[in-house]
């Protein structure tokens, strides 16, 4: 219908989506097979039934089981490679991919072949389908400081691959302060920093994720909303939150999509993007995710092209590629 060509003619940036989370079941089936590991769920619809949770914990449980199957360069090439076509038909010129190396290395994958088959098909998303791209390393914040120093060593030789370090997975119990040193460490070796904060978690994680990570971007931040000193920064050093409608939606961080905190955001003069995190288990790529909150939150044409522009302004392009994509 309408909303949704209009949605969809958009030019738009993706800034917050996981590649593990891109893993749709019949393509876990396929590498399954090839790898010849046993999937415990029968079909693709039996497994597609155990996407049901109540909060991000059980939702990680099972994201990270379905990594287990990835083992060759050419899974991780196929995996990314799916995901570019895809967004390819949704219009989106411009994506900054995460990836957690941890879950790979530490079942015994070499993070070489992690990032060599991500790299390859990001270049064949440019030279194929026109899609520029970035990549982020993202630390497990459940994981040791240690480990994630570690990480960040094994990364130094791909460092021309890398643009930014992002820290994901269980937040509650796991603030931004643990990371502050291997953080500043990064930063040191040139990477910009990102982090999920406010999501599960206080606003408190998003003031430590400003303060002691130096973020350029928060992603998700739902819950700054919860502090007006918070929103004030944030509009101030105009942070862009990337807010992710139907994970919210899927993993209870907001109980309707009517009351999804987007809209709000906008009013404040915040600057939020809408991004699909992991759209193999939330139910959308980018534009579905644009489609959801545009019908609930009754959404302007004008507030629409306003989050398409927020998501190149957000970006990590230069003002030069922005000005070529908006
Ligand atoms: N939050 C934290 N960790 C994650 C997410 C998320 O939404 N998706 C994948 N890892
Ligand atoms: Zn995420």
């Amino acid at each position: 219908d309408a909303i949704k060509n209009f949605i969809s003619g958009l030019p738009k940036a993706e800034l917050h989506l996981h590649i593990e989370g891109t893993f749709e079941p019949e393509l876990m089936f396929g590498i399954a097979e090839r790898n010849h590991i046993d999937l415990k769920y029968n079909s693709v619809d039996d497994l597609k039934s155990a996407y049901d949770f109540n909060n991000l914990q059980e939702f990680l449980d099972i994201y990270y089981s379905g990594t287990n199957v990835l083992i060759e360069e050419q899974d991780f090439y196929d995996l990314t490679w799916a995901y570019l076509q895809k967004i390819h038909s949704q219009n989106v010129l411009h994506t900054e991919i995460f990836f957690d190396p941890q879950t790979h290395t530490s079942r015994g994958v070499a993070f070489d072949k992690v990032i060599s088959g991500i790299h390859r098909a990001l270049g064949d998303g440019r030279s194929k389908l026109g899609i520029s791209s970035f990549l982020i390393l993202s630390f497990l914040r459940h994981l040791s400081e240690e480990s994630a120093f570690q990480t960040l060593e094994e990364a130094l030789p791909y460092k021309s691959w890398i643009t930014a370090i992002g820290l994901d997975s269980s937040e509650k119990g796991h603030p931004p302060n643990k990371f502050e040193r291997v953080f500043t460490k990064a930063q040191a070796e040139g990477f910009l920093t990102v982090a999920h904060a406010g999501e599960e978690g206080s606003p408190e994680y998003v003031w430590e994720a400003l303060k002691l990570l130096q973020v350029s971007r928060i992603d998700h931040g739902n819950r700054s909303l919860e502090d007006s000193l918070l929103i004030d920064e944030l509009v101030k050093r105009k942070m862009s939150l990337t807010v992710c409608p139907l994970s919210n939606l899927k993993l209870k961080v907001v109980r309707d999509m009517t009351q999804h905190p987007l809209a709000k955001m906008l009013d404040k003069g915040m600057m939020a993007t809408v991004n699909s995190d992991d759209p193999a288990y939330f139910g959308g790529y980018v534009n579905e995710n644009y489609e959801a909150v545009a019908v609930a939150l009754k959404l302007t044409k004008g507030q629409i092209v306003q989050l398409a522009k927020n998501s190149f302004t957000a970006s990590f392009l230069n003002e030069v590629e922005k000005k070529a994509m908006i």
